[in-house]
Protein backbone atom coordinates (compact mmCIF):
# COMPACT_ATOMS: atom_id res chain seq x y z
CA UNK A 1 0.00 0.00 0.00
CA UNK A 2 1.51 3.69 -0.97
CA UNK A 3 1.13 5.93 2.16
CA UNK A 4 2.01 9.26 2.92
CA UNK A 5 2.61 11.78 5.14
CA UNK A 6 2.10 15.74 4.88
CA UNK A 7 3.34 18.76 7.19
CA UNK A 8 2.54 22.44 5.65
CA UNK A 9 3.82 25.55 6.64
CA UNK A 10 3.16 29.11 5.39
CA UNK A 11 0.55 31.11 3.96
CA UNK A 12 -3.33 29.96 2.80
CA UNK A 13 -2.02 29.72 -0.29
CA UNK A 14 0.51 27.30 0.72
CA UNK A 15 -2.33 25.21 3.07
CA UNK A 16 -4.44 24.64 -0.19
CA UNK A 17 -1.79 23.97 -2.38
CA UNK A 18 -1.65 20.98 0.17
CA UNK A 19 -5.03 20.51 -0.17
CA UNK A 20 -4.30 19.95 -3.63
CA UNK A 21 -0.97 17.87 -3.38
CA UNK A 22 -3.35 15.38 -1.27
CA UNK A 23 -6.28 15.35 -3.58
CA UNK A 24 -3.82 14.21 -6.18
CA UNK A 25 -1.69 11.49 -4.52
CA UNK A 26 -5.11 10.10 -3.37
CA UNK A 27 -6.21 9.84 -6.92
CA UNK A 28 -3.10 8.37 -7.57
CA UNK A 29 -3.62 5.27 -5.39
CA UNK A 30 -1.74 6.60 -2.27
CA UNK A 31 -4.10 6.89 1.35
CA UNK A 32 -2.96 9.71 4.01
CA UNK A 33 -1.85 8.95 7.32
CA UNK A 34 -1.38 10.76 10.29
CA UNK A 35 1.91 9.37 11.83
CA UNK A 36 5.06 9.82 9.82
CA UNK A 37 6.06 6.45 11.14
CA UNK A 38 3.35 4.77 9.28
CA UNK A 39 4.28 6.67 6.06
CA UNK A 40 6.15 5.50 2.83
CA UNK A 41 6.49 8.90 1.14
CA UNK A 42 7.04 12.25 4.03
CA UNK A 43 6.28 15.65 1.94
CA UNK A 44 7.17 18.98 3.26
CA UNK A 45 5.22 21.37 2.72
CA UNK A 46 7.95 24.57 3.11
CA UNK A 47 7.59 28.28 3.69
CA UNK A 48 10.45 31.01 2.95
CA UNK A 49 8.84 34.26 4.13
CA UNK A 50 10.56 34.99 7.17
CA UNK A 51 13.83 34.55 9.61
CA UNK A 52 16.08 31.54 9.22
CA UNK A 53 13.12 29.65 6.92
CA UNK A 54 16.34 27.66 5.26
CA UNK A 55 18.09 26.49 8.70
CA UNK A 56 14.28 25.29 9.92
CA UNK A 57 13.88 23.09 7.12
CA UNK A 58 17.28 21.59 7.30
CA UNK A 59 16.92 20.88 10.89
CA UNK A 60 13.75 19.26 10.04
CA UNK A 61 14.85 17.58 7.66
CA UNK A 62 17.51 16.36 9.82
CA UNK A 63 15.14 15.17 12.15
CA UNK A 64 13.68 12.92 9.20
CA UNK A 65 16.78 11.93 8.25
CA UNK A 66 16.66 9.48 11.47
CA UNK A 67 14.19 7.65 10.15
CA UNK A 68 15.57 6.88 6.59
CA UNK A 69 17.01 3.32 7.28
CA UNK A 70 13.12 2.55 7.15
CA UNK A 71 13.28 2.54 3.71
CA UNK A 72 11.03 6.13 3.54
CA UNK A 73 11.37 8.58 0.72
CA UNK A 74 11.76 12.33 1.26
CA UNK A 75 10.04 15.49 -0.77
CA UNK A 76 10.52 18.61 -0.22
CA UNK A 77 8.15 20.82 -1.86
CA UNK A 78 6.92 24.59 -1.20
CA UNK A 79 8.84 28.26 -1.25
CA UNK A 80 12.06 27.01 0.20
CA UNK A 81 11.98 23.87 -2.24
CA UNK A 82 11.71 26.61 -5.29
CA UNK A 83 14.00 28.91 -3.34
CA UNK A 84 17.18 26.66 -2.33
CA UNK A 85 16.66 24.33 -5.08
CA UNK A 86 18.99 21.30 -5.92
CA UNK A 87 21.07 22.03 -3.51
CA UNK A 88 18.90 20.42 -1.04
CA UNK A 89 19.53 17.63 -2.68
CA UNK A 90 23.57 18.17 -1.27
CA UNK A 91 22.25 19.16 2.50
CA UNK A 92 19.94 15.89 2.56
CA UNK A 93 20.59 13.40 0.19
CA UNK A 94 17.92 11.26 1.39
CA UNK A 95 15.54 13.65 -0.10
CA UNK A 96 14.46 12.43 -3.76
CA UNK A 97 11.91 15.04 -4.68
CA UNK A 98 12.12 19.15 -4.38
CA UNK A 99 9.64 20.86 -5.79
CA UNK A 100 8.36 24.56 -6.30
CA UNK A 101 4.58 25.74 -6.43
CA UNK A 102 4.95 25.96 -10.13
CA UNK A 103 5.79 22.59 -10.73
CA UNK A 104 2.40 20.79 -9.18
CA UNK A 105 0.47 20.55 -12.08
CA UNK A 106 3.38 18.07 -13.04
CA UNK A 107 3.06 15.96 -9.81
CA UNK A 108 1.53 12.87 -11.30
CA UNK A 109 4.62 11.89 -13.64
CA UNK A 110 6.86 13.22 -10.46
CA UNK A 111 5.18 10.48 -8.26
CA UNK A 112 5.75 7.75 -11.58
CA UNK A 113 9.36 8.53 -11.50
CA UNK A 114 9.28 8.22 -7.69
CA UNK A 115 7.82 5.01 -7.68
CA UNK A 116 10.32 4.19 -10.69
CA UNK A 117 13.12 4.54 -7.93
CA UNK A 118 14.03 7.95 -9.25
CA UNK A 119 16.41 9.54 -6.72
CA UNK A 120 16.84 13.11 -8.00
CA UNK A 121 13.38 14.30 -9.39
CA UNK A 122 12.94 18.28 -9.25
CA UNK A 123 10.41 20.74 -10.45
CA UNK A 124 11.78 23.82 -10.17
CA UNK A 125 9.79 26.16 -13.48
CA UNK A 126 11.44 29.29 -13.41
CA UNK A 127 9.03 32.33 -13.04
CA UNK A 128 8.36 32.52 -16.82
CA UNK A 129 5.56 29.86 -16.24
CA UNK A 130 2.14 30.86 -17.33
CA UNK A 131 0.75 27.98 -15.94
CA UNK A 132 -1.60 27.71 -13.00
CA UNK A 133 -2.24 24.47 -11.11
CA UNK A 134 -6.17 23.16 -11.37
CA UNK A 135 -6.98 20.45 -10.36
CA UNK A 136 -10.70 19.28 -9.30
CA UNK A 137 -8.49 16.61 -6.97
CA UNK A 138 -9.08 18.65 -3.99
CA UNK A 139 -8.89 17.07 0.08
CA UNK A 140 -10.64 19.91 1.10
CA UNK A 141 -9.82 19.64 5.37
CA UNK A 142 -12.10 23.14 6.03
CA UNK A 143 -15.33 21.78 5.67
CA UNK A 144 -17.54 24.92 5.25
CA UNK A 145 -14.62 27.09 3.69
CA UNK A 146 -13.76 26.32 0.02
CA UNK A 147 -10.48 27.96 -0.70
CA UNK A 148 -9.83 28.45 -4.81
CA UNK A 149 -6.76 29.90 -6.14
CA UNK A 150 -7.62 32.63 -8.52
CA UNK A 151 -4.34 33.88 -9.32
CA UNK A 152 -0.76 32.33 -8.72
CA UNK A 153 2.38 33.96 -8.54
CA UNK A 154 3.64 37.67 -7.79
CA UNK A 155 5.14 40.75 -9.93
CA UNK A 156 5.38 43.12 -7.34
CA UNK A 157 8.97 42.57 -5.75
CA UNK A 158 9.15 44.32 -2.78
CA UNK A 159 12.05 44.83 -2.12
CA UNK A 160 12.22 43.19 1.16
CA UNK A 161 10.05 40.33 0.03
CA UNK A 162 10.98 36.57 -1.40
CA UNK A 163 7.37 35.21 -3.01
CA UNK A 164 8.06 36.67 -6.77
CA UNK A 165 10.79 34.54 -6.73
CA UNK A 166 9.45 31.43 -4.99
CA UNK A 167 6.08 31.18 -6.71
CA UNK A 168 7.08 32.92 -10.34
CA UNK A 169 4.84 35.44 -12.23
CA UNK A 170 1.63 36.25 -12.20
CA UNK A 171 -0.75 34.18 -13.72
CA UNK A 172 -4.87 34.06 -13.18
CA UNK A 173 -7.10 31.45 -14.27
CA UNK A 174 -10.10 31.97 -16.35
CA UNK A 175 -12.79 33.42 -14.60
CA UNK A 176 -15.14 30.50 -15.97
CA UNK A 177 -12.73 27.90 -14.63
CA UNK A 178 -13.23 29.95 -11.57
CA UNK A 179 -16.68 30.54 -11.82
CA UNK A 180 -17.27 26.19 -12.42
CA UNK A 181 -15.20 25.34 -9.30
CA UNK A 182 -17.03 27.68 -7.36
CA UNK A 183 -20.53 25.92 -8.13
CA UNK A 184 -19.09 22.88 -8.15
CA UNK A 185 -18.09 22.82 -4.45
CA UNK A 186 -21.31 24.81 -3.95
CA UNK A 187 -23.12 21.90 -5.00
CA UNK A 188 -21.03 20.06 -2.50
CA UNK A 189 -22.67 21.99 0.14
CA UNK A 190 -20.13 24.60 0.99
CA UNK A 191 -21.43 27.64 1.82
CA UNK A 192 -18.68 29.83 1.79
CA UNK A 193 -16.01 30.28 -0.86
CA UNK A 194 -12.20 32.04 -0.32
CA UNK A 195 -10.68 33.13 -3.20
CA UNK A 196 -6.99 33.72 -2.85
CA UNK A 197 -3.98 34.80 -4.58
CA UNK A 198 -0.41 36.33 -3.51
CA UNK A 199 -2.42 39.84 -4.66
CA UNK A 200 -5.81 38.45 -5.03
CA UNK A 201 -7.07 41.91 -6.78
CA UNK A 202 -4.40 41.74 -9.11
CA UNK A 203 -6.75 39.29 -10.94
CA UNK A 204 -6.75 39.70 -14.74
CA UNK A 205 -9.13 37.20 -16.75
CA UNK A 206 -7.30 35.10 -19.14
CA UNK A 207 -10.57 35.63 -21.41
CA UNK A 208 -10.94 39.22 -21.10
CA UNK A 209 -14.56 38.78 -19.29
CA UNK A 210 -14.55 39.87 -16.00
CA UNK A 211 -13.04 42.16 -14.06
CA UNK A 212 -11.99 40.98 -10.47
CA UNK A 213 -14.71 43.07 -8.94
CA UNK A 214 -17.11 41.06 -11.72
CA UNK A 215 -15.96 37.84 -10.74
CA UNK A 216 -16.52 38.77 -7.34
CA UNK A 217 -19.73 39.15 -7.55
CA UNK A 218 -20.19 36.55 -9.96
CA UNK A 219 -19.06 33.98 -7.36
CA UNK A 220 -21.25 35.59 -5.08
CA UNK A 221 -24.48 35.19 -6.76
CA UNK A 222 -23.65 31.37 -7.07
CA UNK A 223 -26.67 29.16 -5.79
CA UNK A 224 -26.23 28.02 -2.21
CA UNK A 225 -23.38 30.56 -1.79
CA UNK A 226 -23.38 32.81 1.45
CA UNK A 227 -20.33 34.22 2.13
CA UNK A 228 -17.78 35.07 0.03
CA UNK A 229 -14.07 36.31 0.99
CA UNK A 230 -11.32 37.00 -0.96
CA UNK A 231 -7.08 37.75 0.20
CA UNK A 232 -4.68 39.20 0.11
CA UNK A 233 -5.24 42.59 -1.70
CA UNK A 234 -2.51 44.56 -2.64
CA UNK A 235 -3.57 48.66 -2.68
CA UNK A 236 -1.87 49.19 -5.89
CA UNK A 237 -4.73 47.62 -7.40
CA UNK A 238 -7.46 48.13 -4.69
CA UNK A 239 -10.17 49.93 -7.36
CA UNK A 240 -13.66 51.60 -6.32
CA UNK A 241 -15.67 48.81 -7.92
CA UNK A 242 -14.44 46.59 -5.25
CA UNK A 243 -16.05 48.82 -2.64
CA UNK A 244 -18.90 48.77 -4.98
CA UNK A 245 -19.43 45.06 -5.92
CA UNK A 246 -19.56 44.61 -1.75
CA UNK A 247 -22.40 47.29 -1.61
CA UNK A 248 -24.09 45.56 -4.47
CA UNK A 249 -23.43 41.95 -3.55
CA UNK A 250 -24.37 41.08 -0.05
CA UNK A 251 -22.98 37.78 0.00
CA UNK A 252 -19.13 39.66 -0.19
CA UNK A 253 -18.19 39.75 3.14
CA UNK A 254 -17.45 42.62 5.21
CA UNK A 255 -13.72 42.05 5.69
CA UNK A 256 -10.83 43.73 3.73
CA UNK A 257 -7.57 42.54 4.52
CA UNK A 258 -4.95 45.58 2.59
CA UNK A 259 -1.81 45.16 4.03
CA UNK A 260 -0.07 48.40 4.20
CA UNK A 261 3.41 47.04 5.66
CA UNK A 262 4.38 50.82 6.75
CA UNK A 263 2.67 54.26 7.74
CA UNK A 264 5.87 56.25 6.17
CA UNK A 265 5.88 57.21 2.66
CA UNK A 266 9.66 56.99 2.62
CA UNK A 267 10.00 53.71 3.97
CA UNK A 268 7.12 52.66 1.14
CA UNK A 269 9.19 53.88 -1.56
CA UNK A 270 12.34 52.35 -0.27
CA UNK A 271 10.32 49.01 0.38
CA UNK A 272 9.43 49.40 -3.84
CA UNK A 273 5.17 49.36 -2.49
CA UNK A 274 4.50 51.73 -5.33
CA UNK A 275 1.91 53.99 -3.29
CA UNK A 276 2.31 56.65 -0.60
CA UNK A 277 0.76 56.81 2.85
CA UNK A 278 -2.29 59.60 1.52
CA UNK A 279 -2.81 57.01 -1.59
CA UNK A 280 -3.29 53.95 0.64
CA UNK A 281 -5.65 56.33 3.00
CA UNK A 282 -7.62 57.30 0.26
CA UNK A 283 -8.56 53.40 -0.57
CA UNK A 284 -9.48 53.52 3.33
CA UNK A 285 -11.60 56.66 2.72
CA UNK A 286 -13.91 54.47 -0.01
CA UNK A 287 -14.03 51.34 2.16
CA UNK A 288 -15.59 53.76 4.81
CA UNK A 289 -17.69 55.24 2.77
CA UNK A 290 -19.68 51.57 2.00
CA UNK A 291 -23.13 50.98 2.73
CA UNK A 292 -21.79 48.53 4.88
CA UNK A 293 -19.50 48.58 8.04
CA UNK A 294 -15.97 46.96 6.04
CA UNK A 295 -13.94 45.44 8.79
CA UNK A 296 -10.00 46.24 7.58
CA UNK A 297 -6.78 44.27 8.86
CA UNK A 298 -3.64 44.57 7.71
CA UNK A 299 -0.06 43.61 7.78
CA UNK A 300 3.23 45.70 8.95
CA UNK A 301 6.31 45.29 9.12
CA UNK A 302 8.78 46.98 11.62
CA UNK A 303 12.57 47.82 11.65
CA UNK A 304 13.20 47.74 7.68
CA UNK A 305 16.48 49.21 6.84
CA UNK A 306 16.60 53.18 7.38
CA UNK A 307 13.18 52.61 9.52
CA UNK A 308 13.38 55.91 11.66
CA UNK A 309 11.86 57.02 14.86
CA UNK A 310 9.94 59.49 12.84
CA UNK A 311 8.82 56.69 9.84
CA UNK A 312 7.81 54.15 12.80
CA UNK A 313 5.69 57.04 14.33
CA UNK A 314 3.88 57.79 11.03
CA UNK A 315 2.82 53.34 11.46
CA UNK A 316 1.37 53.72 14.85
CA UNK A 317 -0.66 57.01 13.21
CA UNK A 318 -1.52 55.10 10.41
CA UNK A 319 -2.48 52.16 12.48
CA UNK A 320 -5.07 55.09 14.57
CA UNK A 321 -5.93 56.92 11.50
CA UNK A 322 -7.78 53.44 10.14
CA UNK A 323 -8.41 51.91 12.51
CA UNK A 324 -7.88 48.39 12.07
CA UNK A 325 -9.79 45.28 13.64
CA UNK A 326 -6.62 43.39 13.39
CA UNK A 327 -3.04 43.70 12.21
CA UNK A 328 -0.17 41.05 11.84
CA UNK A 329 3.18 42.59 12.64
CA UNK A 330 6.36 41.37 11.69
CA UNK A 331 9.95 42.22 12.29
CA UNK A 332 11.68 42.59 8.91
CA UNK A 333 13.66 40.27 8.56
CA UNK A 334 16.53 39.94 5.19
CA UNK A 335 15.46 37.23 3.09
CA UNK A 336 17.99 35.13 0.05
CA UNK A 337 17.81 37.04 -3.46
CA UNK A 338 15.62 39.89 -2.26
CA UNK A 339 16.53 43.70 -3.13
CA UNK A 340 16.74 44.61 0.47
CA UNK A 341 19.67 42.41 1.04
CA UNK A 342 21.62 45.04 -0.06
CA UNK A 343 20.74 47.85 2.13
CA UNK A 344 22.40 47.23 5.49
CA UNK A 345 19.83 45.61 8.02
CA UNK A 346 20.47 49.06 10.03
CA UNK A 347 17.64 48.18 12.68
CA UNK A 348 19.41 46.02 15.39
CA UNK A 349 16.98 43.55 17.22
CA UNK A 350 16.14 45.04 19.97
CA UNK A 351 14.19 47.91 18.67
CA UNK A 352 12.68 45.45 16.30
CA UNK A 353 11.30 43.95 19.26
CA UNK A 354 10.38 47.01 21.13
CA UNK A 355 8.84 48.49 17.95
CA UNK A 356 7.11 45.52 17.46
CA UNK A 357 5.67 45.31 21.27
CA UNK A 358 4.78 48.65 20.78
CA UNK A 359 3.02 48.29 17.59
CA UNK A 360 0.92 45.31 19.58
CA UNK A 361 0.03 47.05 22.54
CA UNK A 362 -1.33 50.50 20.53
CA UNK A 363 -3.40 47.87 18.53
CA UNK A 364 -5.03 46.44 21.01
CA UNK A 365 -6.06 49.31 22.42
CA UNK A 366 -7.88 50.65 19.68
CA UNK A 367 -9.26 47.16 18.94
CA UNK A 368 -10.34 47.26 23.07
CA UNK A 369 -12.48 50.38 21.68
CA UNK A 370 -13.61 49.39 18.30
CA UNK A 371 -14.83 46.12 19.21
CA UNK A 372 -17.37 48.04 21.14
CA UNK A 373 -18.80 49.24 18.51
CA UNK A 374 -20.60 46.22 18.18
CA UNK A 375 -22.21 46.02 22.05
CA UNK A 376 -25.85 45.50 21.07
CA UNK A 377 -25.96 44.17 17.39
CA UNK A 378 -27.25 41.18 16.37
CA UNK A 379 -25.47 39.72 13.28
CA UNK A 380 -25.40 35.98 11.65
CA UNK A 381 -22.44 33.95 12.45
CA UNK A 382 -21.43 30.95 10.57
CA UNK A 383 -20.98 27.77 13.60
CA UNK A 384 -17.41 26.64 13.30
CA UNK A 385 -17.16 24.54 16.84
CA UNK A 386 -19.29 22.98 19.12
CA UNK A 387 -19.83 23.98 22.86
CA UNK A 388 -16.40 24.66 25.21
CA UNK A 389 -16.08 24.03 28.97
CA UNK A 390 -18.14 27.16 29.43
CA UNK A 391 -20.48 26.24 27.11
CA UNK A 392 -19.65 28.53 24.53
CA UNK A 393 -20.63 27.71 20.97
CA UNK A 394 -18.20 29.70 18.49
CA UNK A 395 -18.54 30.59 15.10
CA UNK A 396 -17.49 33.61 12.98
CA UNK A 397 -19.51 36.73 11.65
CA UNK A 398 -19.13 38.49 8.10
CA UNK A 399 -15.95 40.69 9.49
CA UNK A 400 -13.95 37.63 10.28
CA UNK A 401 -14.41 38.29 13.89
CA UNK A 402 -14.07 35.29 16.75
CA UNK A 403 -18.30 35.02 17.83
CA UNK A 404 -18.67 32.82 21.58
CA UNK A 405 -22.06 32.49 22.17
CA UNK A 406 -24.51 30.72 24.45
CA UNK A 407 -27.50 28.90 22.62
CA UNK A 408 -30.25 26.81 23.99
CA UNK A 409 -29.86 24.14 21.27
CA UNK A 410 -26.81 22.57 19.63
CA UNK A 411 -26.02 24.23 16.13
CA UNK A 412 -25.08 22.13 13.38
CA UNK A 413 -21.38 23.04 12.71
CA UNK A 414 -21.12 25.13 9.05
CA UNK A 415 -25.22 26.35 10.20
CA UNK A 416 -26.15 30.15 10.23
CA UNK A 417 -27.39 31.78 13.11
CA UNK A 418 -28.04 35.02 14.30
CA UNK A 419 -26.58 36.66 17.78
CA UNK A 420 -27.07 39.32 19.98
CA UNK A 421 -23.53 40.92 20.69
CA UNK A 422 -23.21 41.35 24.85
CA UNK A 423 -19.75 41.73 25.50
CA UNK A 424 -16.50 42.93 23.65
CA UNK A 425 -12.70 41.96 23.97
CA UNK A 426 -9.87 42.95 21.78
CA UNK A 427 -10.29 40.04 19.46
CA UNK A 428 -13.49 38.60 20.06
CA UNK A 429 -16.74 38.95 20.84
CA UNK A 430 -19.44 37.48 22.78
CA UNK A 431 -23.51 37.18 22.56
CA UNK A 432 -26.66 35.24 22.49
CA UNK A 433 -28.41 33.14 19.83
CA UNK A 434 -31.36 35.18 19.12
CA UNK A 435 -32.30 32.73 16.30
CA UNK A 436 -32.97 28.85 15.38
CA UNK A 437 -29.64 27.75 13.46
CA UNK A 438 -30.43 27.15 9.95
CA UNK A 439 -29.87 23.58 8.77
CA UNK A 440 -26.77 22.77 6.72
CA UNK A 441 -27.72 20.70 3.45
CA UNK A 442 -27.33 17.07 3.54
CA UNK A 443 -24.88 16.91 1.28
CA UNK A 444 -22.87 19.29 3.85
CA UNK A 445 -23.43 16.74 6.53
CA UNK A 446 -21.91 13.75 4.40
CA UNK A 447 -19.64 15.79 3.74
CA UNK A 448 -18.43 16.37 7.09
CA UNK A 449 -18.70 12.35 7.92
CA UNK A 450 -16.02 11.87 5.23
CA UNK A 451 -13.79 14.78 6.35
CA UNK A 452 -14.06 13.23 10.16
CA UNK A 453 -12.26 10.57 8.85
CA UNK A 454 -9.84 12.22 6.30
CA UNK A 455 -6.48 13.28 8.65
CA UNK A 456 -6.21 17.11 8.80
CA UNK A 457 -3.27 18.94 7.41
CA UNK A 458 -0.78 19.53 9.99
N1 LIG B 1 1.11 39.73 -0.99
C1 LIG B 1 0.85 40.21 0.31
C2 LIG B 1 1.80 39.67 1.36
C3 LIG B 1 2.21 38.27 1.41
S1 LIG B 1 3.49 37.86 2.52
C4 LIG B 1 1.01 41.73 0.31
O1 LIG B 1 1.69 42.27 -0.52
O2 LIG B 1 0.45 42.35 1.17
C5 LIG B 1 2.72 38.11 4.09
C6 LIG B 1 3.35 39.18 4.93
O3 LIG B 1 4.63 38.79 5.37
C7 LIG B 1 3.60 40.49 4.22
O4 LIG B 1 2.46 41.26 4.13
C8 LIG B 1 4.66 41.13 5.08
O5 LIG B 1 4.09 41.91 6.10
C9 LIG B 1 5.37 39.95 5.70
N2 LIG B 1 6.73 39.79 5.15
C10 LIG B 1 7.08 39.47 3.90
N3 LIG B 1 8.42 39.46 3.77
C11 LIG B 1 8.92 39.81 4.99
C12 LIG B 1 10.25 40.00 5.49
N4 LIG B 1 11.32 39.83 4.72
N5 LIG B 1 10.39 40.34 6.79
C13 LIG B 1 9.31 40.53 7.58
N6 LIG B 1 8.05 40.37 7.16
C14 LIG B 1 7.85 40.02 5.87
FE1 LIG C 1 5.65 39.95 -1.46
FE2 LIG C 1 5.11 42.42 -2.22
FE3 LIG C 1 4.37 40.36 -3.74
FE4 LIG C 1 3.14 40.82 -1.42
S1 LIG C 1 3.16 42.16 -3.21
S2 LIG C 1 3.86 38.84 -2.17
S3 LIG C 1 4.80 41.56 -0.15
S4 LIG C 1 6.45 40.99 -3.32
FE1 LIG D 1 5.48 31.42 2.73
FE2 LIG D 1 5.58 30.97 0.17
FE3 LIG D 1 3.30 31.63 1.32
S1 LIG D 1 7.08 32.01 1.35
S2 LIG D 1 3.93 32.91 2.97
S3 LIG D 1 4.45 29.79 1.68
S4 LIG D 1 4.00 32.23 -0.68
Amino acid sequence: MKTFFIETFGCQMNAHDSEKVVGTLLNEGYSQVVDEADAGLILYNTCSIRDKAEQKVFHRLNEYKRMQGEGKKFAVLGCVAQQEGAKIFEKAPYVSMVAGSSSYRNLPDMLARLEAGETRITGLDDRETDQTFDTEFTARTNPHRGYITIIEGCDKFCAYCVVPYTRGKERSRSSASVLAEAQRIAGQGFTEIQLLGQNVNSYVDPSGRRSFAELLAAVGEGNGIQRVRFTTSHPRHFTRDIVEASDAMPALCDHIHLPVQSGSTDILRAMNREYTRDWYLERIAWTKAARRDLSLTSDIIVGFPGETDKDFEDTLTLCDEVGYDAIFGFKYSTRPNTPAIHMADSIPEQVKVERLAILNARQRELQRVNYGRHLGQTMPVMVEHGANARGQITGRSTQNKTVNFTCDHIPAIGSYIDVRITQAFPSSLVGEAVSRSTTPSPVLLAQQALNARVPVLA
